[in-house]
């Protein structure tokens, strides 16, 4: 049922934009912190490459977040080495200039006086800045204006009540092989076997599958998966290494688990085609009856990456209680800890290409082909609105 022969080549030709995107794809809203790490005290991140830096305004650290350029244009010093003397500003700490958080506009120079004339005439590169699922997003372009954010959030996220459990974590790799590693069909059958989230969790040896597209996602169809399998002169292999779970019945697509529970209304309104899914800049979708986990690959640089691991759960009022017993208990420590911890060691030890694909690997044939298309529409729209797209930093 697999589709297609996968091509033999060994390198990364066949996806320009794919391959040129080490340092992250140019155009989308990426989580860089919690909110509540952000106060009047500047923040220095590195986003695609770019020093950015963070300050929320105003006192009492409430006041609204924003992102500048990491550099003063006086002498190439930081700005996240200085604080913020006047409201709605941010001082360089060497000799005062002082810009104005929302429009970059340098407002004022400290050393010179209430009259200097380089005033207005010198203006610092701002960022879009939104706060959503308790984090601070950060949206990098080529000067067009941001889309709302609500436009690149999954859909489900959007306009239904969630309660909702994070971790974010700095990781060394590239975020490719960080998402690759995500979507990776084959990986969390063998490589998550010894992981004690399988305590609660039965997985297949293999499954036959299918990719489909709707929206922006891609979806992994799992049209029937293999609990045991006799490998010729071998012997058999199974893996129910730690329990002898019962494999479920598959009553549907959603999770792999089955039919434990009901599916919770909001997810069964989605009409997942599968449980997992992945869209454009790095995002993957793992859809369980209950609750839905996500990771966002964020691109630091060309070799370190955030993990920034979600899990949502759709329910109100005092059913939030359960959730987080359960998210503080144990999700948070097995699945976006240990479970995660092995997906971190693979993305750290990962060396491709050259790479000598296999069948399952289609999921990664079709994610990369999704990242080529959606950027080669991009770059078209860009250069019909008179933009410039940036390169990838060399
Ligand atoms: Fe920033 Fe001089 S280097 S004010």
């Amino acid at each position: 049922r697999r589709a297609g022969k996968l091509p033999g080549r060994q390198d990364w030709s066949s996806w320009p934009h794919y391959q040129a995107a080490a340092a992250g794809f140019r155009g989308y809203w990426y989580p860089v912190c919690y909110s509540s790490q952000l106060t009047g005290k500047p923040k220095q991140i590195t986003l695609l490459g770019e020093k950015i830096v963070l300050i929320r305004d105003g006192v009492k650290n409430r006041g609204t977040a924003y992102a500048l350029k990491d550099r003063c244009p006086h002498r190439g010093v930081p700005l996240s080495e200085g604080n913020q003397q006047f409201p709605g500003t941010i001082s360089c700490p060497y000799h005062g200039w002082t810009f104005d958080l929302a429009t970059g506009e340098l407002k004022a120079v400290i050393t010179d006086g209430p009259e200097s004339p380089i005033c207005g005439k010198v203006t610092q590169p701002t960022y879009e800045v939104e706060e959503r699922l308790g984090m601070v997003w950060v949206f990098v372009g080529d000067g067009e204006d941001a889309p709302p954010i609500d436009q690149q959030l999954p859909e489900e996220l959007v306009g239904n009540a969630a309660v909702v459990g994070s971790r974010i974590q700095p990781r060394i790799g590239n975020w490719r092989f960080a998402c690759e590693n995500g979507y990776d069909e084959g990986h969390a059958k063998y490589l998550h076997r010894t992981s004690l989230w399988r305590l609660f969790k039965a997985m297949p040896v293999w499954n036959e599958t299918r990719i489909v597209q709707r929206g922006r996602w891609i979806y992994r169809v799992q049209d029937k998966q293999y609990w045991t399998a006799e490998f010729p002169g071998l012997g058999k292999w199974d893996n129910q290494a730690w329990f002898k779970l019962k494999p479920p019945k598959q009553t549907s697509n959603i999770g792999n688990t089955g039919s434990h529970r009901d599916v919770n209304p909001v997810i069964a309104a989605q009409e997942f085609p599968g449980f997992a899914s992945v869209s454009m800049p790095g995002v993957l979708r793992i859809a369980y009856p209950t609750f839905i986990h996500y990771e966002f690959y964020v691109p630091v640089d060309a070799e370190n990456h955030l993990y920034v691991g979600v899990m949502a759960d759709f329910r109100q009022g005092w059913r939030t209680l359960p959730f987080y017993l359960k998210y503080l208990g144990f999700v948070r420590w097995l699945f976006h800890g240990q479970f995660s911890a092995q997906d971190k060691w693979m993305v750290e030890v990962t060396d491709a290409p050259p790479e000598r694909l296999y069948r399952p690997d289609e999921s990664l044939l079709k994610w990369r082909k999704l990242a080529e298309d959606v950027t080669e529409e991009r770059i078209e729209r860009l250069k019909t609105d008179g933009f410039e797209p940036v390169g990838p930093p060399v």
